[in-house]
């Protein structure tokens, strides 16, 4: 086996089945009774970093890991939630909702978020089994979030909106966990396609299924360098940008966030901002090019195109968005380098996490084997590396409904 890589049996990737019983029955020991199981898929995104919260596009595709809940009503609003992951059991109660600043937030808040919407407030016993590796970049609080959120709507019978359901996941992430971000993660977890990544708008949040070439895979490398999306760069960067489109406004009114800065403008006008704000605002316009440019590159089945411009983006997040850290960029180098490489980049919010690699399909295996070795070599960790197949799991919501809804939930 190839240092640092999930093989097919590796537990992240135990089939459904098997996973689905094992949930069930860990479920029982826990809570005793039986359970009805929800899950939904973690992403990546190939391209269009923090241009979410400016109104602007985004192009990210579910991936084959993700997140299981299993799921009982319980007595009055209270709730007990338990980690598998973490060995970990939380309680709280709707009645008083109170942040506790660790994993079970994801699900207090989005219970809080779906109560204010109408849901009545109902409490459940929760087991959380999650495939999404933790603090990758890979959007596991989002599979959380909605599989929880998808879970609580259908035990009290509500019908499922998708497009509500991501929003008030957003909600539960920017009011309650306290991170500002943006739609992006929610919507793909609702949406996903398997085989396909998805152009998202994320002001008008239209969106268009483009299909990933079956002679290519994407290839995620995870510098197991843990990163922390609430904290505060994060924050730091948003506030960045809003400052920019307020300085800029004065100059170019009625924009209302950097999505409506034309890269003309902001060279005719970048004076006025400070260096550092400059720098930001400049990721941001000219990153929003490159997603539209990627999606026709894919439509055209380009991914030389789509590859360069993977590149430019990791280098506009490092140099002037600051937030790459020492070893995704010796990732992203070495990837450069490599034979059958069309494109790699940076994933996610930053600071850790992973990389995102477009890869010919003949050149996956050596190029696992050589990025991990160089990556132990460099920095003295194994690096995990996932090759998706596309397959994903994406819409969770058919599966819920009408297989894990039913047979799932259906005495064994
Ligand atoms: C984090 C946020 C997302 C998005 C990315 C950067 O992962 O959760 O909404 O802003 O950063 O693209």
């Amino acid at each position: 086996m190839i240092p640092g890589t999930i093989t097919a049996n590796h537990p992240l990737l135990t089939d459904a089945a098997t996973r689905a019983r094992d949930i069930r029955s860990r479920f029982k020991d826990l809570f005793g009774g039986d359970c009805r199981l929800y899950r939904a898929p973690g992403r990546v995104n190939l391209i269009g970093e923090h241009t979410d919260y400016n109104d602007g596009f985004v192009m990210p595709a579910a991936i084959d890991f993700d997140c299981w809940v299993a799921i009982s009503s319980a007595e009055g609003t209270a709730f007990t939630v338990h980690s598998g992951n973490l060995g970990e059991t939380r309680e709280f109660d709707l009645a008083h909702p109170q942040p506790r600043h660790d994993w079970s937030d994801y699900i207090q808040g989005v219970a809080v978020m779906l109560q204010k919407s109408g849901l009545p407030a109902r409490g459940a016993k929760m087991l959380i089994s999650s495939g999404v590796p933790m603090g990758g970049g890979l959007s596991s609080s989002a599979a959380l979030e909605v599989a929880a959120g998808y879970a609580l709507l259908d035990i009290q019978g509500s019908p499922v909106d998708l497009m509500q359901l991501a929003l008030a996941c957003q909600l539960a992430e920017n009011e309650f966990v306290g991170a500002h971000c943006g739609i992006m993660h929610q919507f793909i977890a609702c949406h996903g396609k398997a085989g396909h990544a998805l152009m998202l708008d994320c002001r008008s949040l239209e969106h268009q299924l483009l299909p990933v070439p079956k002679d290519a895979r994407l290839v995620i490398c995870n510098t197991m360098v843990k990163h922390e999306i609430s904290g505060g760069e994060y924050n730091t960067r948003r506030a960045q940008c809003e400052e920019g489109v307020r300085l800029l406004s004065a100059v170019l009114p009625g924009i209302a966030a950097l999505r409506d800065v034309t890269v003309q403008d902001f060279e005719r006008h970048r004076e006025r901002l400070s260096p550092t704000i400059q720098k930001r605002c400049r990721h941001v316009i000219t990153e929003n090019q490159r997603v539209l440019a990627a999606a026709a590159a894919l439509t055209q089945h380009d991914l030389a195109s789509f590859g360069t411009l993977m590149f430019e983006s990791h280098t506009s997040l490092r140099d002037d968005y600051e937030v790459s850290c020492s070893e995704l960029d010796f990732l992203v180098q070495v990837a450069q380098g490599m034979k059958g490489v069309y494109g790699a980049r940076m994933t996610g919010g930053g600071f850790g996490g992973c990389t995102v690699n477009l890869v010919a399909v003949e050149a996956v295996a050596d190029f696992q084997q050589k990025l991990a070795s160089a990556y132990h070599a460099h920095t003295g960790t194994v690096p995990e590396i996932y090759v998706q197949t596309c397959r994903a799991t994406t819409s969770p919501f058919q599966s819920t409904h009408s297989r894990m809804g039913r047979s799932f939930a259906a005495p064994d």
